[in-house]
Formats: structure tokens, sequence, C-alpha cells
């Protein structure tokens, strides 16, 4: 990692941030790149924003002039693209701006990038990649029992955020066809951890375990997902800077799925031990089912084994471990969850604003 120079786009969100540390603490170069949406949180990159190998920039990903001038001034050696707008929720009430942020803003960053890659020597466009981050819900719906997906299976996207994304996933697809671009494209499944935000299942329960709030699932519960703690998620990208080929794809995944009802009944039982309930009972008992979400997928899976046989990876952190490393990290940081939810975060943009 430590010749490498590398682009990281959506550095301000979840995964991005706690890629973008890894990467500087790997000895990368990072210029790390934020929109600062609703979700971009400049805390999210406290512990790096003062590192002499990291320099962060606001911009849009789909300002190609800004891009191209950005790619120009720093010439990386890679380029990991985590901005997009996440929430399935979101994507069902504001369907443009999941196409405009997503798959538009995709399309022209890869332009600018193929505008760049054009320009270089042979010997760095030999080592250059452009690694897109994309979802297993590009894939669509799965039965019980029926087979995981695989890097080969058919895109049929249910949600305006999965088809967002698989939309865009085809464009880098088709540029790196078209123009040889070394493009590689990877598949995650759901991911956890410190640092999400909480609109997501997982810091939603939590945080809303603490306040003692009804939990809400969407219809029975019986959706099924598979949960990767997000350092594994992360350390599987860094197997693919190094590791990584020209025109692969990559699904990543822990392979530990599990129905919404029965992750949410062990958040309330780790939470049981640490945040003690009123009346000495369990959180369980405010769970609550709501009217399910439109077109809600069944269930995705993948087989963990494809990158293991791919990269030699395999996630290292067991579901119960990650959750209770999860919850921990919340009841240490209330100040980051007050922060969010009262949108002081937005105050360190301006200290750090066009840095
Ligand atoms: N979180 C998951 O479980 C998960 C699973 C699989 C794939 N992914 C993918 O990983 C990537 C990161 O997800 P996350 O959970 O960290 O999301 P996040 O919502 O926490 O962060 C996304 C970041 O992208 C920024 N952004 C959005 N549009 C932008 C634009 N046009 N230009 C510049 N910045 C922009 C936001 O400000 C935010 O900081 C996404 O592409 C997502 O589709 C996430």
């Amino acid at each position: 990692m430590q010749s490498e120079r590398v682009l990281v786009t959506g550095a301000a969100g979840f995964i991005g941030s706690h890629f973008t540390d890894a990467a500087v603490a790997a000895g990368a170069n990072v210029l790390s790149v934020d929109k600062l949406d609703y979700c971009g949180n400049l805390m999210n990159l406290a512990q790096v924003m003062d590192h002499p190998n990291h320099r962060f920039v606001k911009a849009d990903v789909g300002d190609i002039a800004k891009m191209s001038e950005l790619l120009r001034e720093f010439k990386p050696t890679v380029v990991v693209h985590f901005a997009a707008q996440t929430h399935v929720d979101r994507s069902i009430d504001t369907p443009l701006s999941f196409l405009e942020n997503n798959t538009i803003a995709t399309t022209h960053l890869i332009e600018a990038v193929r505008l760049y890659y054009e320009k270089l020597a042979q010997d760095d466009k030999a080592r250059f990649r452009f690694i897109d981050i994309s979802t297993d819900e590009v894939y669509g719906d799965l039965d019980v029992n029926d087979p995981p997906f695989s890097v080969k299976s058919p895109f049929a996207p249910n949600s305006p955020y999965a088809a967002s994304k698989a939309a865009a996933d085809a464009f880098v697809r088709g540029y790196g066809k078209t123009y040889q671009l070394p493009v590689i494209i990877v598949h995650a499944c759901n991911n956890y951890g410190p640092r999400q935000f909480p609109e997501k299942l997982i810091p939603l329960v939590i945080d809303r375990i603490r306040s003692g709030q009804s939990i809400p699932i969407y219809g029975t519960g019986e959706n099924r997902r598979q949960w990767m703690y997000v350092l594994d998620h992360v350390e599987a990208l860094m197997a693919v800077v190094e590791k990584g080929k020209a025109g692969a794809v990559y699904n990543i995944t822990s392979g530990d799925e599990v129905t919404n009802l029965k992750l949410v009944r062990t958040l309330c039982a780790l939470c049981d031990i640490v945040i003690a309930h009123p009346e000495g009972r369990s959180h369980a008992e405010k769970i609550t089912f709501v009217k399910d979400r439109p077109a809600h997928d069944r269930r995705y899976a993948m087989d963990p084994r494809d990158v293991d046989d791919a990269l030699g990876y395999r996630a290292r952190t067991r579901l119960i471990d990650g959750l209770q490393k999860t919850i921990d990290w919340y009841l240490k940081n209330p100040e980051w969850l007050a922060a969010v939810k009262s949108g002081a975060y937005r105050d360190w943009v301006k200290r750090y604003d066009e840095k």
C-alpha cells in the first residue's frame, strides 16, 4: 500500500471513512473526496484529517471538471469509489436523487477517469485501477432455498437504490470493456459497525433501545440478509487494491445470514446486558411490526468462498462479536450519535470546507 496514491470517494461516509483510515494507516497517500451529503460526516475522518498523507476535498463526484482537476493534480494509482446515496427507504421517496447521485454522478466520474487514464504513461496505466463499490442488492431477490448469487448472476434490482447502483455498475463495466479501462466491481453484503448513520437498521435499533423507544421491524421480520463487520469488508477491499485483477467482479460477504427479526432479537439480548431495561425486562418487548416496505426483497445471499478462492480472503468477525463491538462503540461515543441526530456534525464541515 505504501506506494499507492488512493483517491477515495464518499470518504466521509460509513465504509469510506473506515477504508480511508486503513489506507492511511497502511502508508498510502490518500486524497479523500465527499460532497458531504446528509450522511457525509467529517467527524468520521477525524483520525486522519491532519495526517500528512491525507487531504480532504469537498466535491461532488458528478462534477466532471472538478474531478478531472483533482485526478490531474493528485495522480492516483487507484480510485476507490464509495460515494453514493445508500438508504433504500429514501430511494423510494426520492428516486431521481439516486439516479443523479449514483448513476449519473458515477458515469461522470468514470468519464473523468477515462480522460485521466488515457493520458497516463504506459507503466502508470499498467498499475492503475478503478474500484467500484457496489451491493448484493443489484442481483435482486432470492427464495430461502435458492442457491446464493454468484458474480455471474444477472442483475434484477427491485428498488430505486438497487437500480441506481446496477445502472452505475453497468456504466463502469461498459467503460472497462469499451475503453480497456482497468475497472473492478465489488458487490458487498450488508455492512455494520461503528460510525454507521443511525437511519440504518443496526444503529437505529441500538439508538432506540438507548432512548427507550419502540423498535420497528418491517413486515414479519422474515427478510434475510448477510451481515459483515465493516472492518472485515475494509480488509477485503485492501486485498482487492493489492491483488484485484482488472476486469474482475468480486462478491464480498461474511456468509453470516439471519432474518431481520433474529438480528434485532440478538441486538436486544446483547443490549439487555449493558443497558438496563427500566422494569428489568428484555428490550425485545419493544419490537413492533410495521407496514412492509414496497418490493422488500426476501433474501440476499452470496457465497463467501467466491472471494476466498479469488483473493484468499475470509471475514474474521463472527456476527455476535461484531454486534457486541458495535453496541460498545455506540455506547462509548454518545457525542457522535448526538451530533448526528442534532445536525451539529455539520459544524465540522465549516472547519474543513475546501481545506
Ligand atoms: N453500508 C452497506 O451495508 C453497504 C453494502 C454494500 C455496498 N455498499 C456501498 O458502499 C458504498 C458506501 O456505503 P456507506 O454505507 O458507507 O454509505 P454512506 O451513506 O454512509 O456514505 C456515502 C457517502 O457518499 C457521499 N456522497 C453521496 N453522493 C455523493 C456524490 N455525488 N459525490 C460525492 N460524495 C457523495 C455522502 O456524502 C456520504 O458521505 C455505497 O456505494 C454503497 O452502495 C454499502
